[in-house]
């Protein structure tokens, strides 16, 4: 049974035009004027006055991670349907292996957990340590289990961060395999010393999660892996970057002709340290690595993403709840899970605060929201697109729409919302997954299972090493 969306004003990363489109068997089969029903038992959605987007693409999710004595709170189930939810209809969450796991036993692991998604995802494999055995591993997890992408923590020292060296033979061996290295970056070390010393000071509340992060560590951090990068003549992707220190350092890399790209989220954009002020262990909420910033950081983000600096915005969705989880840090920051929930939101706060506030254009909001994840984690052009031959993953959005964000109506497994109170203008009335409307009008009919692990392989360039 087909579904024919009619009428619509069809948005994509370059095209804008009205138009139909007609989708069976799980993919897109035409695009066009005047498309018919090609059965009598066809869905026809009325589109009129609405946008229909390509189904978004998050390429920075963790679901059932177990991190700092917890699991971040929603599983493949419920985080995939809240991203669908959101318009969200492919995510990109990552194998976190514990030092000196294979990585392939971790992968056998998340295989377990992802078999519950709603919605199509994928896999980075994390490095979280490099032994003799790591090359041949991520040799296979590119060559035979259509993971191309690694992650990397220059951050939390002692767990799954890794050091300089094991960064360097990582991005060397990628380098060889073509693939892509992706970092969190921030001064490990200086971290530790700054919580260190807050806590020696009895400095032990939220706020002093973001001091001893400040936006130096992150900064130092960016340049120092770009660096490492320029060695290897390894492309690099930055994950959450959040200041202007470390766009200048993207910005200066990407002058010389290096491949550098970066990802932001909306928290960073939207969001700023004030939060950590908030009474009754309520900062709690927002803590998460990199932390949310000072006021300023934020425009120059958003300038980021208009310039093409910043090519994609994911959410880091990894929720914790603050009962029970973010408690956990009542009497000391350090201990505080780390993360927040994200996924539903993306769509309605960079439409709202992206196009609506003409910080970015529509095509832009696309780009960055679906086709440019898509591009560099190499799901193009089967996500992130709307073209005859691509998955049916579609968003009809009504611009007209709008809604509050709440903890209280949010479909995140969390007790919490970092975005509580904000409006946003336009929503999903139509989410179409893989041919299948899983949202209409408020109302999610999400299939557990029925998300498929998307081998990918990737197109990125690789340059010959940046001299000089
Ligand atoms: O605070 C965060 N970002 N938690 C999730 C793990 C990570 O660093 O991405
Ligand atoms: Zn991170
Ligand atoms: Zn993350």
């Amino acid at each position: 049974m087909g579904i024919l969306i009619k009428n619509g004003e069809i948005i994509t990363a370059s095209d804008r035009y009205l138009g139909d489109i007609y989708c069976d068997d799980g993919k897109i089969q035409a695009t066009g004027p005047g498309l018919d029903k090609h059965t009598a038992q066809d869905t026809v959605i009325d589109a009129s006055g609405q946008f229909v987007f390509p189904g978004g693409v998050d390429a920075h999710v963790h679901t059932e991670l177990p991190f700092m004595g917890s699991e971040s709170a929603d599983d493949f189930e419920t985080g995939t349907a809240g991203g669908v939810a959101g318009g969200t209809t492919s995510i990109i969450d990552f194998v976190i292996p514990a030092r000196n796991q294979n990585l392939l036993d971790g992968l056998d692991v998340w295989n377990e957990k992802a078999k519950k998604a709603v919605s199509d995802y994928a896999f980075h494999m994390a490095v979280t340590w490099f032994g003799d055995q790591t090359r041949e591993e991520m040799r296979t997890c590119v060559l035979e289990k259509g993971i191309p992408s690694f992650k990397t923590f220059m951050a939390y020292k002692g767990a799954i961060g890794i050091d300089d060296t094991e960064l360097f033979s990582v991005m060397q061996t990628a380098r060889g395999l073509g693939a892509l290295v992706t970092v969190h970056a921030e001064h490990g070390e200086a971290v530790v010393a700054l919580q260190k010393l807050f806590v020696g000071q009895g400095k032990v509340a939220p706020k002093y999660h973001a001091q001893s992060r400040p936006a130096p560590v992150e900064g130092e951090a960016t340049g120092r892996a770009i660096m490492l990068a320029r060695l290897t003549g390894e492309p690099i992707y930055i994950v959450h970057l959040t200041c202007r220190e470390a766009l200048d350092a993207v910005t200066e890399a990407r002058r010389r002709g290096q491949v550098v790209m970066a990802e932001t989220c909306p928290q960073y954009l939207l969001l700023d340290d004030s939060v950590y002020d908030k009474p009754d262990f309520e900062g709690a909420a927002y803590v998460m690595s990199p932390p949310i910033r000072p006021s300023g950081h934020q425009d120059v983000l958003w300038a980021g993403i208009a310039a093409g600096l910043i090519q994609t915005v994911a959410t880091d969705h990894c929720p914790f709840n603050q009962q029970g989880q973010k408690t956990m840090g009542k009497d000391d920051f350090t201990k505080i899970p780390n993360g927040a929930a994200g996924i539903e939101n993306r769509l309605g706060l960079l439409y709202t605060y992206g196009v609506l506030e003409n910080r970015i254009d529509i095509h832009r909001f696309v780009d960055i929201f679906a086709t440019q994840p898509a591009k560099i984690f190499g799901l193009y052009p089967r996500k992130g697109s709307i073209v005859p031959g691509a998955d049916a993953d579609l968003v009809v959005f009504d611009p007209a729409a709008g809604s509050t964000i709440s903890a209280k109506t949010h479909h995140h497994r969390c007790d919490r919302n970092i975005f509580e109170g904000f409006q946003v203008k336009g929503l999903p009335s139509h989410v179409i997954v893989n041919g299948r409307i899983q949202y209409k009008n408020g109302k999610l009919d999400v299939e557990r299972g029925a998300g498929r692990f998307l081998p990918r392989r990737l197109s990125t360039p690789f340059p010959t090493p940046v001299k000089g």
